[in-house]
């Protein structure tokens, strides 16, 4: 099950050059998303209309689209504008157009009604583009459900056993604090102190340096996690009564990770690490994104896994522990929003 009237990251805005149409695979559905050649994103059914050929394999031509098989044109509104050798090109020969914003590095694509499609629903990523900020940039498949990879942040509890050696950095603080969770706009807000762990190898610390971090992330539907961290002196969380720190930080960091499911079975995650330029160098973060790099392999292996043991499970049956309320929470609110929108869909249809 899906949640359809919601924006999907398809991918880097570098991954989409002018020209070059680039064939997605979103919520199940073959989509073709081009550049033109003034630099407008579009995205189109990955389907003529005619005899069914990718149009991935098209070629772009100004601002619309050609079937490489017979020649149909199509514009961006999916609309087919040209059928050679017909002087007539009928109303219905079009193709469905998905909404397509490009922001904050991402594009985006509305997956269900388009008059719903609402740039105000698009979750601002942490510090993408920001001059001032270091960014890197990564994107990893799985043969794994969306879900059980949104179950996966939003219970950071995993960070002390799956990543002991890379972000847990050998801290049972992960495991063992529960964190306060809030209801925001179409989401959850996570927060916790991590207390007196190592400083993160990357960056160039006095040896043997130990923080309080406050890690804080948004989760937002239908699988958007915007995590920023601010680490302090140890000592700090408890002068703060474990509540929000308000005092400058020895420093900070952010990550933006996109989950978008590809179908019911595999999913794809996209994700970024971003630090302070007044604070590291470029050096130190690329370090961090070798560190992440190596962290989400692991966890890739266990949600693999994972998915791997469900699937060959009857009847799968899951034991609720309190590390599960923000993923139940969560689970909620998408079951809420893809119900809420079946009457939609339906009288659509
Ligand atoms: S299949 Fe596209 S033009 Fe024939
Ligand atoms: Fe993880």
């Amino acid at each position: 099950m899906f949640l359809r009237n919601c924006w999907y990251v398809a991918g880097w805005t570098n991954d989409f050059l002018a020209g070059a149409p680039v064939a997605r695979t979103i919520l199940g559905e073959p989509i073709v998303v081009y550049r033109s050649e003034c630099g407008d994103i579009a995205a189109l059914e990955d389907r003529c209309c005619h005899r069914l050929a990718p149009l991935s394999k098209g070629r772009v031509e100004g601002a619309d689209l050609r079937c490489m098989y017979h020649g149909l044109k199509f514009d961006a509104s999916g609309q087919c504008i040209e059928i050679p050798g017909q002087g007539v090109v009928p109303p219905r020969a079009r193709v469905r157009a998905y909404p397509s914003v490009e922001q904050d590095c991402w594009v985006w694509l509305w997956m269900g009604d388009p008059a719903l499609a609402d740039r105000a629903l698009i979750p601002s990523a942490l510090n993408h583009g920001d001059p001032d900020w270091y960014m890197q940039t990564g994107r990893l498949a799985y043969e794994a459900s969306y879900e059980l990879v949104n179950d996966n942040l939003l219970d950071l509890s995993h960070l002390s056993y799956v990543h002991e050696n890379t972000l847990g950095r050998n801290s049972m603080s992960w495991g063992e604090s529960r964190p306060t969770i809030a209801p925001i706009e179409r989401g959850l807000r996570i927060s916790r102190w991590v207390c007196n762990q190592p400083g993160p190898a990357y960056l160039d610390l006095p040896p043997g340096t130990r923080v309080d971090m406050w890690a804080s992330y948004d989760y937002v539907v239908a699988g958007v996690f915007l995590l920023a961290t601010q680490s302090f002196p140890v000592g700090t969380a408890a002068a703060c009564g474990m509540a929000a720190p308000n005092g400058e930080p020895l420093f900070r960091t952010t990550t933006s990770q996109a989950v978008t499911p590809i179908n019911e079975r595999q999913t794809i995650y996209y994700y970024s690490g971003c630090l302070p330029k007044s604070l590291v160098s470029e050096e130190a973060s690329r370090q961090q994104l070798v560190v992440f790099e190596r962290a989400f392999a692991e966890d890739n292996a266990m949600i693999e896994a994972q998915q791997r043991v469900i699937h060959r499970t009857p009847h799968p049956v899951m034991l609720g522990t309190s590390s599960d309320h923000a993923l139940n929470q969560f689970r909620q609110l998408m079951a809420h929003l893809i119900e809420a929108e079946r009457p939609k869909l339906s009288a659509a249809e």
